[in-house]
C-alpha cells in the first residue's frame, strides 16, 4: 500500500497506464466473473481486492462507515459497496452494464470485468467476456447449478474462455459441509461435459468470511474446510496458463493498424501482434493480397529489436514495397491465416431492433472493416435447453447460426483457432451502433471456388458502343404515387432521342425473378438486393436503367447506390402524400389493406422511409406526370 498505483478501485485513463505500468514486469490475466442476481459476486470482488491488500486506507475507513450506513452488522464490511457504482443498481439489488476493475498481487496483474447476472444482459457479458482468459462461475451453495449457471456457462464456452473456476459460494450458510459442495460440483460437472466444458476447476468459498479467497495465515486453505485441499482463488488466478504465452506458441500473425510513412524511405507498418513471434529476416505473407516478403526491422518507440511476440505493439518493416494497408494482415509466410467472402459464424444479437437478414451491416474483424449480408439464421438456440430452433431473425440477447457475406475478402481464422481474427462485431451503418457480435466457425468453401470472371469487352466498351454513360435512375415512393407512370414517360422520352434504356417494375418482377418473394420486412430486403443486381448488371451492359419499387427502407437504397460507380445512381423520389395515393387506389389495394385483408401494406401497417438526400424529387399532385418526365429529362442529360 505504499505506492500510489496500488490504488485498486475503478481506475482510469492515465491511472491505468501508471498503473499497468508499475506492475510492468508483471503478466496480466483478464477474467470475468458471472453469477445470478444474489450469488454474492460483488462480495466475492470487493473481497478479492480487500484481500490481496489493494485498498487504501482512507477508502477502507470509508467503506466502514458506508457499510454502517447500510445496516451491515459488526466488523463485517459490505464489500459489495466497493464495487457497485452504480447507485441505481444497489437500489435494485442488481449489476448492470460491465465494470472493469484492476488489481495486483506480489504476481501477477488482474483486469476483472464484472458483468450483470440478470438474464437480459447477455449483451454486456459477451462484451466483458469477449476479452477474458478466465472466467469464475459462482453458484450460490444453498442453490446450486442454476438455469443461469447454464446459460452463462454456454456463454463462457462459446466465446471461447479456457479457464473455468466454478466458485461455489455462501459455504458458510452451509456450514461450510463437504457433500454439499461435492454434490454441486458433481451436478455441474455433468453440464459441462454436455456443453463441452472440458476441465474446470471448483472451489468452495465465502466471500463474506473470505474462506479460500486467498492462502489462509499458514498458507494453506480455510481452516473451516480443512476438507478441501486445492488452491484458493487468488493462488489459482495467479497460477493458470495467460492467453499471450499460449499464443506465442503459434504461427505469426499481425493485423495492420496503420501504414507509418515519416519519411519517404520509411514505409512502417504497425500494430500489436495477435499470435506468434517475429524476428528479422522471417518470411511473412500478407494476407488478403498473398504478396510475400522478409522482415527487415522491428522498430519499437525504444529502437529496433530482435524478437517480438504476441502481446506487442510494434512497427515492421519490409525488405519489398509490398502492397499493405490497415486491415491486412502480416503472417507468417508458410503458415498465413485463410481469406474469404463467405462464413458461417455463431452471432449474438445486442441490438433492440431485431437483425435484419440480406441488410448490409459494417463488420470489424481484427483492424478490418468491410459491409456484410448475413442470411436468414440456419437456427436459434434456446438458452434454457440448448435446442436449435428454426428463427427468421433474432432479437435483442438471442444467439443464432448464420451464413453470412462480406463484400470483400478478409483475413481470418476459425475463432476457436483466435479471437483476434475469429471474433468481429456488427454495426449499424446508419445508428452506428453496435447492434451484434459474431465468432466465425468455418469460410464456405464455394467462396473460393466462385471467381469473377474478367472479360475482354469491359463495361467502358459497352457505353462506348451505345454512346452513353449508364445511368440507374431510381424511382421510389408509396405505392400509387405513380412511380411507374413517371418512368414510363421518362423511358419514352430517352427511346426518341436514341437511348438504350431498360424498365424494371415492381408489379412485373414480382411475377418472374421475384415470384417467391412476398412483403414481410426480409422479402422486400431480398427484393430490393436483386433488383440492386440486376440493374448493376444491365448498367454494366451500357444501359440506362429504370427501376419503379416501392424500396422502402433506405439502407437497402443506398446499397444499391454503393454498388455502382460514384454519380451513376441518381435517386428519383415521388413524393405523392399517402391521402392522395390512397384516395386515388388505382389497384384497389388500400382498401383492402385499410379492411385488414391485406397485411404488411406499405404505409398502412409496414414503414417507408422517405428519401433524405433524394438527387431530384417530383409529385403528381402539383405537375403531371408529363411534367414530371420533362423534369427529370431537364436534370440527367445529356448522360455523358
Ligand atoms: S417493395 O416494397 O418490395 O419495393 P414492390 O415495388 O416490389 O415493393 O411491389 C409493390 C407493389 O406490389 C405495389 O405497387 C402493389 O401493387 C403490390 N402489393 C401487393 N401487396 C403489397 C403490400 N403488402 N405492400 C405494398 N405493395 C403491395
Amino acid at each position: 500500500m505504499d505506492h500510489p498505483a496500488y490504488q485498486a478501485d475503478a481506475l482510469i485513463g492515465e491511472d491505468i497506464a501508471a498503473y499497468l505500468d508499475a506492475h510492468q514486469h508483471k503478466g496480466l490475466l483478464r477474467f470475468i466473473t458471472c453469477g445470478s442476481v444474489d450469488d454474492g459476486k460483488s462480495t466475492l470482488i470487493g473481497r478479492l481486492l480487500y484481500d490481496s491488500k489493494m485498498i487504501f486506507e482512507d477508502q477502507l475507513a470509508h467503506l466502514e462507515a458506508d457499510s454502517a450506513k447500510h445496516g451491515t452488522q459488526g466488523a463485517e464490511i459490505d464489500f459489495a459497496l466497493l464495487v457497485d457504482g452504480l447507485a441505481a443498481e444497489r437500489e435494485q439489488g442488481i449489476t448492470i452494464d460491465v465494470a472493469y476493475r484492476f488489481f495486483a498481487t506480489a504476481r501477477r496483474k488482474f483486469i476483472v470485468a464484472d458483468t450483470p447476472g440478470h438474464e437480459q444482459y447477455t449483451r454486456n457479458m459477451v462484451t466483458g467476456a469477449s476479452t477474458a482468459d478466465l472466467a469464475v462461475i459462482l453458484v450460490d451453495a444453498r442453490k446450486g447449478v442454476l438455469q443461469q449457471t447454464r446459460r452463462h456457462s454456454f456463454l463462457v464456452n462459446l466465446l471461447g474462455i479456457r479457464h473455468v473456476v466454478l466458485a461455489v459460494n455462501k459455504m458458510d450458510l452451509v456450514g461450510y459441509d463437504k457433500q454439499v459442495f461435492e454434490d454441486i460440483v458433481a451436478d455441474y460437472a455433468g453440464f459441462a461435459r454436455e456443453i463441452g466444458i472440458d476441465a474446470f476447476k471448483a472451489i468452495p468459498v465465502s466471500g463474506f468470511r473470505g474462506d479460500n479467497i486467498t492462502a489462509g495465515p499458514d498458507g494453506g486453505p480455510s481452516a473451516n474446510m480443512p476438507w478441501y485441499d486445492g488452491p484458493a482463488l487468488i493462488d489459482h488466478l495467479e497460477s493458470v496458463e495467460l492467453a499471450n504465452t499460449a499464443a506465442q506458441e503459434r504461427p505469426f500473425r499481425m493485423p495492420v493498424q496503420w501504414v507509418n510513412r515519416p519519411t519517404s524511405d520509411f514505409r512502417g507498418f504497425a500494430g500489436l501482434i495477435s499470435a506468434g513471434t517475429v524476428r528479422p529476416g522471417d518470411k511473412v505473407r500478407v494476407v488478403p493480397g498473398g504478396k510475400t516478403s522478409t522482415v527487415k526491422a522491428i522498430s519499437t518507440f525504444d529502437g529496433d529489436l530482435d524478437e517480438a511476440v504476441a502481446g506487442q505493439s510494434v512497427t515492421l518493416r519490409l525488405a519489398d514495397e509490398v502492397d499493405c494497408s490497415r486491415g491486412d494482415v502480416i503472417a507468417a509466410a508458410g503458415d498465413p491465416p485463410e481469406a474469404s467472402d463467405q462464413f458461417n459464424a455463431t452471432i449474438v444479437w445486442m441490438d433492440e431492433t431485431a437483425l435484419k437478414p440480406g441488410r448490409g451491416y459494417w463488420l470489424k474483424l481484427g483492424t478490418q472493416t468491410v459491409t456484410a449480408t448475413l442470411q436468414q439464421p440456419k437456427y436459434e438456440i434456446d438458452m434454457g435447453s440448448l435446442e436449435h430452433l428454426a428463427a427468421k431473425t433474432l432479437g435483442l440477447n438471442a444467439i443464432g447460426v448464420c451464413e453470412l457475406a462480406t463484400d470483400r475478402p478478409i483475413a481470418f481464422e476459425a475463432y476457436e483457432t483466435s479471437r483476434q481474427l475469429g471474433g468481429f462485431i456488427l454495426i449499424d451503418k446508419f445508428t452506428n451502433a453496435t447492434v451484434g457480435a459474431g465468432m466465425i466457425a468455418f469460410s464456405l468453401r464455394r467462396a473460393q471456388n466462385v471467381h469473377w470472371q474478367p472479360t475482354t469487352i469491359t463495361r467502358d466498351d459497352h457505353a462506348a458502343l451505345k454512346n452513353q454513360r449508364p445511368r440507374v435512375l431510381w424511382f421510389t415512393g408509396l405505392s400509387g404515387s405513380g412511380k411507374s407512370t413517371i418512368a414510363n414517360e421518362v423511358e419514352k422520352r430517352l427511346a426518341l432521342m436514341n437511348r438504350h434504356t431498360f424498365l424494371l417494375d415492381g408489379d412485373n418482377v414480382r411475377h418472374g425473378l421475384n415470384k417467391d418473394l412476398g412483403f414481410t420486412e426480409a422479402d422486400r430486403i431480398e427484393n430490393i438486393r436483386r433488383i440492386g443486381e440486376v440493374a448493376r448488371l444491365m448498367a454494366d451492359a451500357g444501359l440506362v436503367v429504370l427501376t419503379a419499387f416501392i424500396s422502402p427502407f433506405r439502407a437497402e437504397r443506398r446499397m444499391v447506390r454503393e454498388m455502382l460507380p460514384e454519380g451513376e445512381f441518381i435517386e428519383i423520389f415521388v413524393d405523392t402524400p399517402l391521402e392522395v395515393a390512397e384516395r386515388r387506389d388505382v389497384k384497389g389495394l388500400y382498401k383492402k389493406a385499410r379492411s385488414g385483408e391485406l397485411k404488411n401494406f406499405t404505409g398502412i401497417d409496414s414503414p417507408y422511409e422517405p428519401p433524405e438526400n433524394a438527387e431530384i424529387t417530383v409529385n403528381t399532385v402539383d405537375m403531371t406526370a408529363a411534367e414530371a418526365a420533362d423534369y427529370i429529362i431537364s436534370r440527367i442529360m445529356p448522360l455523358k
